[in-house]
């Protein structure tokens, strides 16, 4: 089967670092979109790693690890990445491999994706500027490059015709930047990248699932920046939920299991759009700095609040979460009271489904508190020794999404992570129950 590792909320859930803990069950772990905007944070002898496109099982050496057909590739970036992770002694031609499928950012797509932005003023997306929204639009508009065409005889000509689409929007865009240095690092990074172990992913990995191999599906993003559900057009121009592993990577979905889905127990935001529990007082700055929330990827202060249910919800429904990973709840020891959004007051009254759409929208949330524990929880390394009233939190979102809280990562470290009930093994949870 193919488990999936996904992110539900607005990124930087943790799911680099949950991804590397489960890696070691699974002989393939599988990014199925995105690039690199995604910033994937762990740590590898102790020392903290940035993974933005190579799959974050990378460090494991059985394990196979495909950038699928979903992904938008950025040369550049990508042979950057290759050289940091090869430090570690990682041998990337043996254990990755490359969908001949995903698409290609090549610099113009960077350039648009500044030129897009500048032109939106104060209704920016605040893009990680990665070039992934032009890059996904060529895609959907038929005109873009893939990594199979790197070996094409034709790449030459179709990268000049597609640079020089591109050069003529810049103009309509005033685009006045210097786009040269980026150009001459993509020339410089092609010949790495043609030397990879190019392949077709979908062949590929329907072949590992044949020979009977667990596959590890890697979100990037998070739910709520999901080009269909999230809080558009403040989102991310893929599809980060359960449904974007088919595409993503070719399985069908009946291979796909487990659903993990990563929340972490407050809530972030980086970049525009709504977000309705967001703290602009001084708790969030203490949960800014308590939780270190700067963008692995910009370095950008990540916004913050408290949990928010509302959205929680909408998308265990859309992914079949099957089973919740609460990440950073050591970020709340010294937080009290703590708390969860579970409705939106807005001016029609209180609700507790996702409105369509609620950027702008004047919501008011409605609160549950709890008391906060007011222990230190990082050295913990049992379930069942956390204190009671975070305990008591995990039962109220478990009762709250009717999904299990199976784990609870304490700390950024590669082994803190608690298994409640200390049942590891996978477990389907019952269905929810039918009105
Ligand atoms: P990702 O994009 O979902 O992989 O998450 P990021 O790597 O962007 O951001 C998560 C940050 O939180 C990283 O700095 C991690 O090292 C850190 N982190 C992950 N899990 C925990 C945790 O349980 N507690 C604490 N304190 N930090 C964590
Ligand atoms: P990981 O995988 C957090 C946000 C950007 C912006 C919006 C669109 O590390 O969780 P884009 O560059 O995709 O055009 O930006 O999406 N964003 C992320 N926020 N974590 C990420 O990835 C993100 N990738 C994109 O900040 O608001
Ligand atoms: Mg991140």
């Amino acid at each position: 089967m193919v488990d999936v590792i996904l992110g539900l909320q607005w990124g930087d859930e943790g799911k680099g670092k949950i991804v590397d803990y489960f890696a070691g069950r699974y002989q393939v772990i599988a990014r199925f979109q995105g690039g690199p905007n995604a910033g994937h944070t762990l740590y590898v002898e102790d020392q903290k790693v940035v993974l933005h496109t190579i799959p974050s099982g990378v460090f494991h050496p059985h394990t196979r690890n495909l950038i699928g057909n979903g992904v938008v590739l950025d040369p550049e970036s990508f042979s950057k990445e290759c050289g940091t992770v090869e430090a570690f002694g990682v041998d990337l031609k043996k254990n990755l491999f490359i969908s001949e499928k995903a698409h290609l950012i090549i610099p113009t797509h960077r350039a648009l994706d500044m030129a897009s932005e500048e032109s939106k003023g104060l209704e920016k997306i605040g893009s990680t500027l990665k070039g992934i929204g032009p890059a996904y639009m060529d895609k959907t508009g038929r005109n873009g490059l893939r990594v199979g065409d790197l070996k094409q005889p034709g790449f030459r000509a179709a990268y000049q015709r597609l640079r020089q689409m591109h050069l003529r929007m810049l103009d309509y865009y005033r685009f006045s930047g210097d786009i040269s240095p980026m150009e001459e690092a993509f020339e410089a990074s092609l010949d790495l990248l043609r030397s990879m172990n190019l392949i077709s992913g979908e062949y590929f990995i329907n072949k590992c699932l044949d020979e009977g191999d667990q596959v590890l599906a890697e979100g990037a993003q998070g739910s709520m920046l999901d080009v269909d559900f999230g809080t558009y057009p403040y989102v991310t121009s893929s599809s980060t939920i359960s449904a974007g592993v088919c595409t993503g990577l070719g399985v069908s979905p009946s291979r796909v299991g487990e659903v993990i889905g990563v929340t972490k127990a407050y809530c972030t935001r980086v970049g525009s759009g709504a977000f309705p529990t967001e703290l602009l007082d001084g708790v969030g700055e203490s949960l800014r700095v308590t939780g270190n929330e700067f963008g692995a990827t910009t370095g950008r202060p990540r916004r913050c609040g408290w949990l928010d249910l509302v959205a929680l919800n909408y998308v265990c429904m859309l992914s079949g979460v099957t089973q919740l990973v609460m990440t950073k709840s050591d970020v709340l020891d010294g937080f009290d009271p703590i708390r969860a959004c579970t409705g939106y007051r807005c001016p029609e009254g209180e609700i507790s489904r996702m409105p369509f759409d609620i950027n702008g929208m004047e919501i008011k949330p409605q609160y549950e508190s709890f008391p906060g524990w007011l222990t230190e929880t990082n050295a913990i390394s049992r379930f069942e020794e956390l204190p009671q009233q975070m305990k008591e939190f995990i039962r109220f979102v478990e009762d709250r999404t009717r999904v299990p809280v199976k784990y609870v990562s304490n700390g950024p470290g590669r082994d803190q992570v608690l298994v409640q009930d200390g049942k590891e093994g996978k477990k389907r949870v019952p269905e929810r129950p039918k009105k």
